[in-house]
């Protein structure tokens, strides 16, 4: 309404640069109540009855100025903001413009005009209250992913066409179909629809945008993501730090750690990082971490943590079946426990002081004879490492099946086993009181068949392969200890 109006006022005020109006001011631009947007113009008219000679001036009762009078033109940057259009030729229409308006400026104006009675004091004319406001947006907190939220653009004046009302996101303008009412309504907020939003009145006077206010989505961790350091493939004792990580508004309050056994889930540690110092195969298994914030949590993908390790646990094992007699075939197998599997297995045969390589591969098949009797271990080896297994004695029958009788035998037998034991007996005691107390210790292990009662070191062969290894009784499938 008041704004083509009073651009017709004064282009015709400027225009001409005389006052041609000889009325009072026309009605419409008579307000005693403006709203105004801060950063905008507003013109203040004074209509009066009676032509009055004499000075006119406009004063300000301002707030920040305790209320007390004041020459408008004190006001800061009048004169590149203020304007005094003067009055008609007939002082009966007076225009004041203020640019730039600023929310200080709020307050009462009135114009003060002399009489034609010069001893009389200046009379107060036309009392208007200016009122300044800054557009704001409003946004509703929190803005949650998902929801509908309403950005409402506040200190609208009730003047003001609430469809005019334009929004802008990053400087770009957002389509006039998204506001209601003046709001701004977004469906389903997502994080696209952060960024910078400003309101302004879409009007060529007053289009001054409120100041920019950023929307942030709050929203749940996105799935987390489990980084492993140094890497997924560790070698046994080293070190290792799980990290969890996710994308997520708030930062993540809590993470919680989780370890999975077959079905059965533990829960270990609740920061950020789960490290284990000193890896060990009880540490392979499936890893997953939790982060959550108030809005929600999130379980990451697993990770296996596979700890590797070289050959343990060894053993060569003669698979026969049956009485082992010259020219019978005998299958060798090398049994291991390794991460990552063996990858090549060697056979070695020793024969009085000379260790012979004799084969590869997982299982060994010879037939036995004079030539292929020996003391047999196996070698494996993968990434990590190699070890040596313990020996085992493939040997010829002592006795032959062709002795006379069978009393002759059994005597024979006897004969053999007491020697037997008088020969070990004594090879034993000398020995014991050669060597050092720990490998004796070594020796008198069960450990061939026995992998839970190890002790890592008894396996370990030293470099002589006879230093413990299995003998093959004929007549029994016993095992023992010998020298
Ligand atoms: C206010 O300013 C005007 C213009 O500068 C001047 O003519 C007038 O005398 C001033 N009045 C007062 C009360 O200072
Ligand atoms: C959000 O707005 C859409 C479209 O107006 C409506 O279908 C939906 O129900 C609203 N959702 C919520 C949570 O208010
Ligand atoms: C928006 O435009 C103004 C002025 O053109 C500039 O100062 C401001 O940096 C711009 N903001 C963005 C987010 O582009
Ligand atoms: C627009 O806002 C006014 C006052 O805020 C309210 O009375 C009216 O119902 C709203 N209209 C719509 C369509 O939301
Ligand atoms: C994450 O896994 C744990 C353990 O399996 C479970 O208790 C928890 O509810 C899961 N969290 C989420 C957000 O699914
Ligand atoms: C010995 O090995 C053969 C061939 O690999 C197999 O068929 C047999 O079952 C094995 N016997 C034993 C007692 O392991
Ligand atoms: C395994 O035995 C072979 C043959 O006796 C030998 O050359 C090698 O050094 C041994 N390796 C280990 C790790 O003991």
């Amino acid at each position: 309404m008041g704004e083509t109006g009073s651009y017709v006022f004064l282009a015709l005020l400027l225009i001409l640069n005389t006052i041609k109006v000889s009325d009072a001011c026309p009605s419409s631009y008579i307000r005693y109540k403006i709203c105004a947007l801060s950063g905008s113009e507003e013109y203040m008219y004074c209509s009066i009855d009676r032509p009055e000679i004499g000075k006119h001036f406009w004063v300000t009762q301002l707030e920040y100025n305790d209320n007390r009078p004041r020459n408008v033109t004190d006001l800061p940057d009048y004169n590149v903001r203020g304007r005094d259009y003067g009055c008609s030729p007939f002082n009966k229409c007076c225009a004041l413009k203020l640019s730039g308006l600023k929310t200080r400026d709020s307050g009462e104006y009135h114009m003060m005009i002399g009489t034609s009675d010069p001893n009389k004091k200046p009379q107060r004319k036309c009392k208007i209250t200016l009122s300044v406001k800054e557009l704001s947006v409003g946004i509703p907190e929190p803005v949650i992913e998902g929801n509908n939220v309403t950005l409402s653009c506040n200190n609208i004046c009730s003047s003001m066409d609430k469809s005019k009302v334009m929004w802008k996101k990053n400087n770009q303008t957002v389509p006039a179909e998204l506001t209601t009412n003046g709001s701004l309504v977004i469906t389903k907020v997502s994080t696209n629809d952060e960024g910078s939003y400003t309101c302004s009145i879409d009007d060529a006077t007053i289009n001054v945008p409120s100041k920019p206010v950023q929307l942030h989505v709050m929203f749940p961790p996105r799935i987390p993501s489990v980084s492993v350091r140094p890497s997924a493939d560790i070698p046994e004792g080293s070190s290792v730090t799980l990290t969890c990580s996710s994308d997520v508004n708030p930062p993540v309050e809590s993470y919680t750690w989780y370890r999975r056994t077959g079905s059965a889930v533990s829960k270990l540690d609740s920061k950020q990082s789960y490290s284990i110092s000193s890896i060990s195969d009880e540490h392979t298994d499936y890893y997953y971490c939790e982060a959550k914030n108030r809005y929600g949590g999130r379980n990451s993908t697993e990770v296996h943590l596979d700890v590797q390790y070289s050959p343990r646990n060894m053993f060569a094992s003669i698979n026969q079946s049956g009485e082992v007699v010259e020219g019978s075939s005998v299958t060798l197998t090398c049994i291991s426990d390794a991460n990552p599997p063996v990858e090549t297995y060697t056979w070695y045969k020793r024969t009085g002081a000379a260790t012979v390589q004799v084969d590869t591969g997982v299982s060994i098949t010879f037939t036995l004879t004079s030539i292929t009797a020996g003391l047999y271990h196996c070698k494996a080896q993968n990434r990590v490492g190699c070890l040596n297994s313990t020996g085992v004695d493939v040997a010829l029958p002592v006795l032959q099946t062709n002795s006379p009788g069978w009393l002759n035998a059994a005597l024979l037998a006897s004969l053999g086993a007491v020697i037997f034991v008088i020969v070990v007996a004594g090879l034993v005691y000398s020995r014991r009181k050669k060597r050092h107390k720990s490998t004796n210790k070594n020796i008198h292990k069960q450990y061939q068949n026995d992998p839970q009662s190890e002790n890592q070191d008894t396996f370990r062969m030293s470099s002589e392969p006879d230093a413990v290894y299995q003998s093959l009784n004929p007549n029994t499938t016993q095992t023992e200890a010998v020298y």
